[in-house]
């Protein structure tokens, strides 16, 4: 048996079919079979992108970090100049429910708020009601194969916006980057500034060890304040694993380990980029010994 994020585990899964009509999903105050929701053609979401989410992770129902979240979402929506449709626990109670009426032990959960519908206009005229939107998927988990290699990607120059820590639902750009990575058969792109540095993935935060420290970028409008990577860094910090925050280049003399972590993911070894080999091509001790203790973490959270 395989715990989401790819690990051992001891409680039993529940099976389910998945079949487009038994998920549900939350419209504007209603729960609806993920089939009949709907939303209109004029939501600015839909029209400008005019919006921001949420991908929350949810172990044998306990919703892991929903406090950071909610304060990142809150976070974007003040960012935007838009207020949040509920208070944050009324929030956690609709996703709740939400959850509750879906058949996914281990779950993701995808909120998206936007300013709402009105005539399209680049310019907001008048308060709107924002549009709150929740669906559930179940948590992927990466291969054995993946475990056990290592995930592959490949750099691109980012040609995102510059507020990279709003958690917009304008996303072109990663599905691009993404595509490419697709194109290129690894899993992630990495977005490189104008001095090479690596900032962050299409839907990751990347991490490097130099010389036995454990390197990311700060945090800064080029890379959403990952939740994971909180917990990365947290983790390291515990274990007496030396942090730094700042900009990094994969040209550097001593870097030995690559990794990337994501709240689908927790944290993955990433042993190849740019068609070159990271350290010795395969998962490294940082790497695997921070994961191994992420996992740990996960699953007593999930047995609590
Ligand atoms: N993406 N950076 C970017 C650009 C992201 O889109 C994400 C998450 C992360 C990692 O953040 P967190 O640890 O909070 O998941 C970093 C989500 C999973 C998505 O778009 O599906």
């Amino acid at each position: 048996m395989v715990h989401a994020f790819g690990g051992a585990i001891t409680a039993k899964r529940i099976q389910h079919r998945v079949n487009n009509k038994r998920l549900t999903a939350y419209v504007n105050g209603s729960f609806l079979p993920l089939d009949e929701a709907k939303i209109h053609i004029e939501d600015r979401g839909f029209q400008f992108a005019d919006g921001v989410y949420e991908v929350i992770a949810c172990l044998g129902g306990k919703f892991l970090d929903i406090k950071p979240h909610l304060k990142r979402l809150e976070h974007s929506c003040q960012a935007i100049q838009m207020k949040l449709p509920y208070p944050a626990d009324r929030l956690e109670s609709l996703i709740q429910q939400l959850y509750q009426k879906n058949p996914f032990e281990d779950a993701m959960i995808y909120m998206q708020i936007t300013r709402g519908v009105a005539p399209r206009s680049h310019t907001i005229n008048a308060p709107m009601k924002p549009s709150l939107v929740m669906t559930v998927r179940e948590l992927p988990a990466p291969s054995e194969e993946k475990l056990a290699d290592g995930a592959s990607a490949i750099t691109i120059r980012d040609f995102r916006w510059g507020r990279c820590d709003i958690k917009s639902i304008a996303l072109l750009a990663s599905v691009m980057g993404k595509q490419e990575a697709a194109r290129h058969g690894v899993d992630e792109s990495f977005w490189l500034d104008d001095d090479h540095h690596l900032l962050e993935g299409c839907a990751t935060n990347v991490f490097a060890i130099i010389d036995g420290t454990l390197v990311t970028h700060p945090l800064d409008h080029q890379i959403l304040g990952g939740i994971m990577r909180d917990m990365v860094l947290r983790t390291a910090r515990s274990e007496n694993i030396p942090v730094q925050e700042r900009p990094w280049r994969l040209d550097e003399e001593h870097l030995s380990e690559c990794m990337m972590s994501s709240t689908t993911n927790a944290l993955l070894p990433v042993c190849h980029i740019d068609q070159k080999t990271i350290g010795h091509g395969k998962p490294g001790p940082v790497a695997k010994h921070l994961r191994t203790l992420m996992l740990k973490k996960l699953e007593a959270f999930r047995n609590s």
